[in-house]
């Protein structure tokens, strides 16, 4: 069964006190639409559409043209949300609705909605939620016997209808012909003078088609955010839940309060993540690590009984058994093997080091390729750029690069070769041999004592 997704967001959210689109604000390392986007994406839905009005553009931009847009030039409601996509929507299949602005929603919550609404055979089928404070939400109205009867927006209950604590959480499954035949019957006749998208399900309960409600187990899902307070409201509770999951899973979190892990982040088995720490993007520990206090890791893979200390890394990858930091900053595409000592105030950027290497302290290697087993002294610079181009430096298994070298790109010292302290290498060391690229010392005997007597 093919499932589309639509995703509505087209409204402006005044509250937000931006400038910009209200979706493309952030929780953790992802905008607010893209979190709807992901679930949709784990329930199969391969197609999507994203409707778009304030900040049409802008939002486009942000999501790129692996998304289908709709424009809603001006926003009448919902449904008039939705019949902008009518084009999108196919006469099989499901289309599954959903909302920029609710970033707990997650994949296994639609998988029951869909399991629930497949089961039944219904028409449509609505996720609903049990809260104490209703007020604002579409109420969930039920028959006596319990059956689905309609939803009523909160301007237009009754005083015995705002009682109700089900509410509409906004998300929808539909048979997508059944969606678009509702769609055409819709009417503004409502105190809000929109065309709502919850009137469909009236409208096909009326033709005799199934229609129901299933409550989310956890009411979470359905939070949508209006303003700054509810966007770290939804943050604080993407992180509880994000965190209680590895934790549950056999990771460490010594300060759960103080750690993000974004949604997309794998941590294996008794690491340990120490406070501070911001592991974001599609990021990869194994087992046995030990993370340190304050460090940023993004989009990078990590092996097993890795050591980080307080340091920044990004789009790279670390092999088993090796030590990062204090105050590293691996830029992107460092490649970074097994049993490897990077230490202390060590940049390094676009190069691949070989396993058992050490680059202790106070180093700079960019674009380069260095072997297995090099020492690096304190204070080496690999000189890669000239002003114009980038050049890369090969340096070759168990070689020894003095303190204060400069290797002066593109430049090769090969395999076992050493380079003196405070060379300026610019050609070929050769293998196992020694590069001094140095003045000579000369002593002016007594010369200071010269000097003072004057
Ligand atoms: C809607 C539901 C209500 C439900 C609530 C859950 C209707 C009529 N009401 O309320 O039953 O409890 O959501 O949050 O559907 N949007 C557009 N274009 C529009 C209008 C809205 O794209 O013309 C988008 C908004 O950007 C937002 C979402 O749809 O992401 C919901 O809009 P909002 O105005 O917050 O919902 P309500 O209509 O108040
Ligand atoms: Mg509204």
């Amino acid at each position: 069964m093919k499932t589309k997704a639509i995703i509505l967001a087209a409204g402006q959210g005044t509250r937000m006190q931006s400038n910009k689109s209200k979706v493309l604000h952030k929780v953790y390392d992802k905008t607010l639409v893209e979190y709807p986007i992901l679930a949709a994406r784990y329930v199969g839905a391969e197609e999507i559409c994203v409707i778009v009005g304030h900040k049409a553009e802008e939002v486009q931009k942000a999501l790129g043209n692996t998304m289908q847009y709709a424009l809603q030039k001006d926003q009448l409601g919902t449904g008039h949300a939705v019949m902008q996509a009518v084009d999108f929507i196919e006469d099989e299949g499901e289309v599954l609705i959903l909302y920029g602005d609710t970033p707990l929603i997650t994949g296994r919550t639609l998988e029951k909605m869909l399991s629930f609404h497949r089961e039944n055979k219904n028409a449509a089928t609505v996720l609903s939620a049990f809260i104490d404070q209703p007020t604002g939400y579409g109420r969930i109205v039920r028959s006596a016997d319990q059956t689905f009867a309609k939803i009523v927006e909160q301007k237009d209950a009754s005083e015995d209808e705002k009682q109700i604590k089900e509410i509409n959480g906004g998300m929808y499954v539909f048979e997508a012909r059944l969606l678009k035949y509702a769609l055409s019957k819709l009417k503004n006749d409502n105190v809000q003078k929109e065309y709502y998208l919850t009137d469909t399900l009236e409208i096909l309960l009326a033709e005799g088609h199934k229609v129901d409600a299933i409550a989310t187990a956890d009411a979470d899902d359905i939070l949508g955010v209006n303003s700054r307070e509810q966007l770290a409201e939804v943050t604080d509770l993407m992180r509880k839940r994000i965190n209680s999951q590895h934790m549950a899973a056999g990771v460490t979190l010594i300060d759960p309060q103080n750690t993000y892990i974004g949604p997309e982040v794998k941590i294996g088995k008794d690491t340990i993540i120490e406070p501070g720490c911001m592991l974001e993007g599609t990021t990869i520990i194994g087992e046995n690590c030990t993370i340190g206090y304050h460090s940023k890791i993004k989009n990078t893979t990590i092996g097993n009984l890795v050591d980080i200390e307080i340091s920044v890394i990004l789009d790279s990858s670390i092999g088993d058994g090796t030590h990062v930091g204090p105050f590293a900053y691996l830029r992107p595409n460092s490649h970074i093997g097994k049993n490897i000592k990077v230490g202390d105030f060590v940049e390094i950027k676009n190069s691949h080091i070989g396993d058992g290497t050490k680059i202790s302290h106070l180093t700079y290697i960019g674009d380069a390729d260095v072997g297995k087993n090099v020492n690096f002294g304190c204070g080496t610079v690999v000189v890669n750029y000239d002003g114009q181009t980038k050049h890369r430096t090969t340096i070759g298994n168990d070689a020894f690069i003095g303190c204060n070298t400069n290797l002066v790109s593109p430049v090769t010292v090969e395999e076992g070769a050493y380079t003196a302290a405070g060379s300026t290498i610019t050609k070929t060391v050769p293998k196992n041999s020694l590069g001094i690229a140095r003045a000579k010392q000369e002593n002016k005997e007594e010369w200071v004592t010269k000097k003072r007597s004057k």
